[in-house]
């Protein structure tokens, strides 16, 4: 297939009859230390429809990454999902083998992380490193996995031929993030998990990628996991919204509703404490009250740092649905919502 055909091909993905299907379903899923069988993430709850960006925030620490690696089945082997379930377009892939999972990881599910050094091995030329893992998931000549490769190149802005030939450490950080996401993208997967992809670039080089990533998200229409603690590129890019603390998700909703209807006192803070560039007085900015991290042991998770605490805290509040499609975990939210 020459260049301009699968181009054509993918430009012509038709979204208007793709159906808007769940694609992503995590149900209950707990996550703990084989050791002590101290849970690190709890009851988490995640709706993913194809073709749509989730966002995933929350402070340091709070289990983002956990969440995102038992999707794609690489927790390290000192934990383990404890409870629950993953399902990828109707398969449960908690149940899968090591072997079932490594086909699952890049052919359906693409992954971005944050030390995008990871994603190259250093001593192979970023080419071949492509085409072996174009030929291991599809059926096409060295000559063929090429041209995939150097389109994919081209399409994320980078100078295809140098780059093809080049080592991993012969890139600046960008063009190496560059370089992953179309790894990721040019085995065309339903699901696109990207933590925290931008972390280590400057400010510019970061908008750009996560602009670029959307734009083609949007061609190939995959559903995208993005998890950032900054809540920024969140509430530009994506569709809902979820907010971790103490490996518990505290609210989710649509990103409209989260931003502009945000009830939970965790979520309120973390809008409050992130700068926002306006041509009227400038926001006062609030810290978050505590350290990141901080969770209680009885109770409501957030209750140390929380400015709203009362009596009704020390007992866990259930993760209500407030308004539809929008939950949120917090004595005082639920209290408001039977006002
Ligand atoms: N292998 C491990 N062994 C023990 N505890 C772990 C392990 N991996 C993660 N944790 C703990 O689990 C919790 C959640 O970790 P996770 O990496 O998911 O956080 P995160 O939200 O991704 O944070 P960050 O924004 O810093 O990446 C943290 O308290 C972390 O210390
Ligand atoms: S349940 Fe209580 S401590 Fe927890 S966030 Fe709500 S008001 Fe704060
Ligand atoms: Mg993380």
């Amino acid at each position: 297939m020459t260049e301009v055909m699968e181009l054509e091909r993918i430009q012509h993905i038709d979204t208007s009859r793709a159906d808007q299907a769940v694609l992503l379903e995590i149900r209950d899923l707990s996550i703990s230390l084989r050791l002590s069988e101290r849970k690190l993430v709890e009851k988490v709850n995640l709706t993913l429809k194809r073709g749509e960006m989730l966002g995933l925030a929350g402070e340091s620490g709070s289990g983002k990454s956990l969440t995102a690696l038992a999707v794609l089945g690489l927790l390290p082997p000192e934990l383990y999902v404890a409870e629950g379930s993953i399902m990828l377009n109707g398969k449960k892939i908690t149940c899968l083998s090591e072997k079932e999972l490594r086909v699952l990881r890049g052919r359906e599910i693409g992954y971005i992380f944050q030390h995008y050094q990871g994603s190259f091995t250093p001593f192979i030329k970023i080419g071949k490193q492509l085409v072996e893992a174009i030929r291991s998931h599809f059926e096409l000549t060295k000559k063929e996995a090429k041209e995939k490769a150097l389109m994919w190149l081209n399409r994320v802005q980078l100078p295809a031929e140098r780059i093809f030939g080049s080592y991993p450490h012969q890139l600046s950080g960008g063009q190496l993030q560059r370089a992953s996401l179309a790894s990721a993208l040019m085995l065309e997967p339903s699901l696109i998990i990207a933590d925290e992809p931008t972390t280590a670039l400057d400010v510019l080089a970061g908008e750009a990628i996560l602009d670029l990533f959307a734009q083609l998200q949007h061609d190939l229409y995959c559903s995208v996991l993005l998890i950032s603690h900054d809540l920024k590129h969140l509430l530009k890019r994506t569709d809902s919204m979820a907010v971790m603390y103490g490996g518990q998700i505290v609210e989710k909703g649509l990103t409209d509703t989260i931003k502009n209807r945000s009830i939970h006192p965790y979520t309120k803070l973390l809008l409050n404490a992130r700068p926002v560039l306006s041509r009227e007085q400038p926001k006062e900015l609030t810290a978050i009250p505590g350290d990141p991290g901080l969770v209680a042991g009885d109770g409501c998770s957030f209750a140390l740092r929380c400015p709203l605490a009362f009596e009704q805290c020390r007992s866990v509040p259930a993760l209500e649905e407030a308004e539809i499609l929008h939950f949120a975990a917090c004595h005082a939210a639920c209290d408001r919502r039977h006002e």
